[in-house]
């Protein structure tokens, strides 16, 4: 309790170093737009970003500034991250909306729907916002992260930020994070870049990223495809130009109203095929498999997928459970049933793409040549 205190008050201190004033009456806001956003200050010669708070560890306090597992997530709303990282309000006006406030792993793809529509009205649709930050828990960030890459394709950034330490923690990650998030949101420099991923000074594609380390600050990576740029002092660099990953597909979520229900099942030694058609029988709409190496399961679980293909058409994507790498089609091919490779794209963004591809009401074949478009053959 001391230490969160010491650490508000540190947080007071560098406030009162802004030259920036905060209106602090009745109404913390000073300014509310057309969509209705409220505006903590409004100078009109800097730019506009949206702050979208899921909940997570950025948002966490934890019960002592050493403690980095077992806090509460979520407390904390957007109002409480600008308090705590006044810095940002030298860098752009903020609005925040609150669009749930749960741990990442209960992030549905209900509040993903919401999230992707809102940033789309409030965002793409205002020629006077730069761009938005989504505030996420860092566990299932790289999920939330692809959907709105697929999904938001008006050209202005959408920036997904988390942090591995709680608030409370000495030398907590989230408060910078937020500040670099919210200046790579800001900057023209950020622009047709899909939707990107900030952590740790690192810039990275949301369509590659993932998180490689349950624990330390050094987690979030493209493992083959590198980082699109960096954060030095603050400042955005970036190693190239604007750039499309290959075999990305855009969505428009315009009239989508909900997601169907899309199962991982992971493969290992002696798995029974059962639990294919139970995913199913249990509603699964569509299955990926984090297959073994470049996408493979047991004889038997194989010629379980060709029945699903064939006899039930329900999609069933080959991925792999392998760290990095490609799922070839002619890796994972046959001549009775038309196998879909993952390529590139690990399960759990596999997941997502295809229940965006299943709400669309995609068929089979259709299904396939997107994802075949992430594949070399
Ligand atoms: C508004 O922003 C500009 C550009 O950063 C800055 O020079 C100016 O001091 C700001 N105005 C106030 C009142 O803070
Ligand atoms: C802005 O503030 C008003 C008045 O407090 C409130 O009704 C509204 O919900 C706020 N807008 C958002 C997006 O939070
Ligand atoms: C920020 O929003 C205000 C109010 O809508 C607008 O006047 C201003 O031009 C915007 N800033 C930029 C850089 O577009
Ligand atoms: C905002 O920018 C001014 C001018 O560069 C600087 O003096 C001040 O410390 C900054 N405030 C914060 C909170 O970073
Ligand atoms: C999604 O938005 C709708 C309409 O604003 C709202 O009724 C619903 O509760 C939201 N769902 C979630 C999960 O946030
Ligand atoms: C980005 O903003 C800077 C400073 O406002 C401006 O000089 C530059 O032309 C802009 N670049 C693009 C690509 O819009
Ligand atoms: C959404 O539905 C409207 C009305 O039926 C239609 O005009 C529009 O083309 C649809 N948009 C997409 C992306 O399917
Ligand atoms: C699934 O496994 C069971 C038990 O090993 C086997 O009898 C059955 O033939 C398999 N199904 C397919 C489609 O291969
Ligand atoms: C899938 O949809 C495409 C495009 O609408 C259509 O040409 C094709 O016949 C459909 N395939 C099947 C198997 O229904």
């Amino acid at each position: 309790m001391l230490a969160q205190t010491l650490l508000l008050a540190a947080f007071a201190a560098l406030g009162s170093a802004s030259p920036i004033h905060v209106a602090r009456a009745d109404s913390p806001y000073v300014y509310t737009n057309s969509f209705g956003l409220n505006f903590t200050q409004m100078n009109a010669s800097l730019p506009n970003v949206t702050i979208f708070a899921t909940g997570g560890t950025i948002a966490g306090s934890g019960s002592s500034n050493t403690a980095t597992t077992g806090y509460s997530i979520g407390s904390v709303g957007v109002l409480s991250l600008v308090d705590a990282v006044p810095e940002v309000l030298n860098i752009s006006n903020i609005a925040g909306v609150q669009i749930s406030n749960v741990g990442s792993e209960d992030v549905t793809s209900e509040i993903l729907l919401n999230l992707s529509k809102y940033i789309n009205k409030v965002v793409c649709g205002d020629s006077t916002m730069a761009g938005a930050v989504v505030t996420h828990g860092t566990d299932t960030l790289e999920e939330s992260a692809f959907f709105l890459d697929a999904t938001v394709n008006c050209g202005k950034p959408v920036v997904i930020v988390g942090a591995m330490r709680p608030s409370t923690a000495i030398s907590a990650d989230g408060p910078y994070n937020l500040l670099e998030a919210v200046t790579v949101a800001a900057s023209n420099k950020s622009t047709n870049r899909g939707a990107l991923v900030v952590l740790n000074d690192r810039i990275a594609s949301a369509y590659y990223v993932t998180k490689n380390n349950a624990n330390t600050l050094e987690t979030f990576k493209p493992i083959e495809e590198g980082f699109l740029g960096t954060l030095v002092s603050d400042v955005p660099y970036y190693y190239y130009p604007p750039v499309t990953p290959t075999g990305k597909t855009a969505i428009d979520v315009s009239n989508i109203t909900s997601i169907p229900r899309v199962d991982i099942l992971y493969a290992y030694e002696d798995m029974s095929n059962d639990t294919l058609y139970n995913a199913i029988d249990s509603g699964a709409k569509g299955i990926v498999i984090a297959g073994a190496g470049a996408g493979g399961t047991s004889t038997s679980f194989n010629y379980a997928i060709e029945d699903v293909l064939n006899r039930l058409k329900v999609p069933v994507v080959q991925s792999t459970r392998a760290n990095s790498g490609e799922v070839p089609l002619s890796d994972i091919g046959s001549t009775t049933a038309s196998h879909i490779a993952s390529g590139f794209l690990d399960p759990q963004k596999s997941r997502i793409l295809l229940g965006l591809l299943l709400a669309q009401g995609k068929n089979l074949t259709e299904i396939s040549a997107v994802f075949h478009g992430s594949t070399d053959d």
